[in-house]
């Protein structure tokens, strides 16, 4: 409806449903985590069938699916008594190539959600609340609790897959011969470019937790040989390579830390490294809504936040680096070039 023509039940009714959005994404990660898409490929489903499978409570089951249901995620047949699939639920299906299944477990479970309860808190205090929520920052919580580690790294790779895509199609590797996927979770990116790039070999620096993982995932990648788990911290050494990414990394630190990073890459580079960073970028006119709300979890989870390309190009500058090129690719993200100053 035309902004204008709306009157106030309208707004109300929009505001009402941007509060509720809240409890919706709720229900959408407890039906990813009872697997339901996966158990409805069988066919339709009573919520009784699906907490037998899940060892869930049937009748608290049934009120998640009706939930599910509001939500577009599944129609109810009320004389059967049956629960089946929409479009829609397929993106929480684990097997589908444009899955969100771990990303709606992950991106509204405790380690963002706790904080985020504190985001007027954060605003005030002028720092996030994350130790205060967590008993530690993000990251160092999730080196505590290895299955949420775990799912937050599956998480990422979801997100990212279409990125990934898009960025590995438009980074040219030339003549490289190794790339470095610096803080590169499960190595989702590396996997890519190795994969276009037969002349490549990978490695992922991540920390200790997430390194562990990066071989097993190659291997199911068929990349066993290619692409190794380096364990490292990107703020002591990054190890030397013909081409390093950078992918949602920078955004989670301040920019003391980014200069960290940057540096110790800078460091490390041979003659013709480079590096691509792959970011959201927000813009003068404002950002992007996809970055904006990014953006929101940036500030209530991390030290860090969405950029803008003179904010990179200062980084980048005060590390020895040049920015070469930018490329714009899906959803506000870029892909940004840069070389030894
Ligand atoms: C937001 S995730 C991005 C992951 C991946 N690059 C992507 O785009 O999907 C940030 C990653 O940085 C890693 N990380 C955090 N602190 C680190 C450190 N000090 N050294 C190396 N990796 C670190 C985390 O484990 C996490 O996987």
């Amino acid at each position: 409806m035309p902004e204008d023509k709306k009157n106030e039940q309208d707004h109300f009714a929009e505001v009402y449903h941007l509060i509720m959005a809240a409890w919706g994404s709720q229900a959408v990660r407890a039906i990813a985590t009872l697997s339901v898409a996966e158990h409805l490929d069988s066919g339709p489903l009573s919520a009784q069938d699906i907490a037998e499978r899940e060892s869930s409570d049937p009748d608290m089951t049934y009120r998640v699916l009706r939930a599910g249901a509001a939500l577009g995620l599944l129609t109810y047949d009320a004389d059967r008594g049956t629960f089946s699939p929409t479009p829609m639920l397929g993106v929480l299906h684990g097997d589908s190539p444009t899955s969100l299944k771990s990303y709606a477990q992950a991106a509204i479970g405790p380690a963002f959600w706790l904080p985020a309860v504190l985001l007027p808190e954060t605003i005030t205090a002028g720092s996030n609340q994350a130790a205060q929520a967590l008993g530690s920052n993000v990251f160092e919580y999730f080196g505590k609790n290895p299955e949420e580690a775990q799912k937050f790294s599956a998480a990422m790779t979801d997100l990212s897959a279409p990125v990934i895509r898009e960025a590995a199609s438009v980074i040219d590797v030339g003549t490289a011969k190794t790339v470095l996927d610096v803080g590169g979770a499960h190595g989702a990116f590396v996997s890519e470019l190795v994969q276009r790039n037969q002349q490549l070999t990978g490695s992922v620096l991540e920390l200790a937790h997430v390194a562990a993982t990066v071989e097993d995932e190659a291997r199911k990648r068929g990349l066993g040989e290619r692409i190794t788990g380096v364990t490292g911290d990107f703020f002591k050494a990054v190890p030397a390579a013909d081409i390093y990414l950078l992918k949602h990394v920078l955004h989670n630190w301040d920019d003391v830390s980014c200069r960290s990073i940057l540096s110790n890459i800078r460091s490390s580079m041979r003659p013709g490294s480079r590096l691509f960073i792959v970011e959201m970028l927000v813009t003068d006119s404002g950002a992007s809504s996809g970055a904006a709300l990014m953006d929101m979890a940036m500030l209530f989870a991390t030290t860090g936040q969405e950029r803008d390309l003179a904010q990179f190009d200062a980084l980048l500058t005060a590390a020895g680096l040049r920015r070469t090129q930018t490329i714009s690719i899906r959803s506000s993200y870029s892909v940004i070039g840069a070389e030894a100053l």
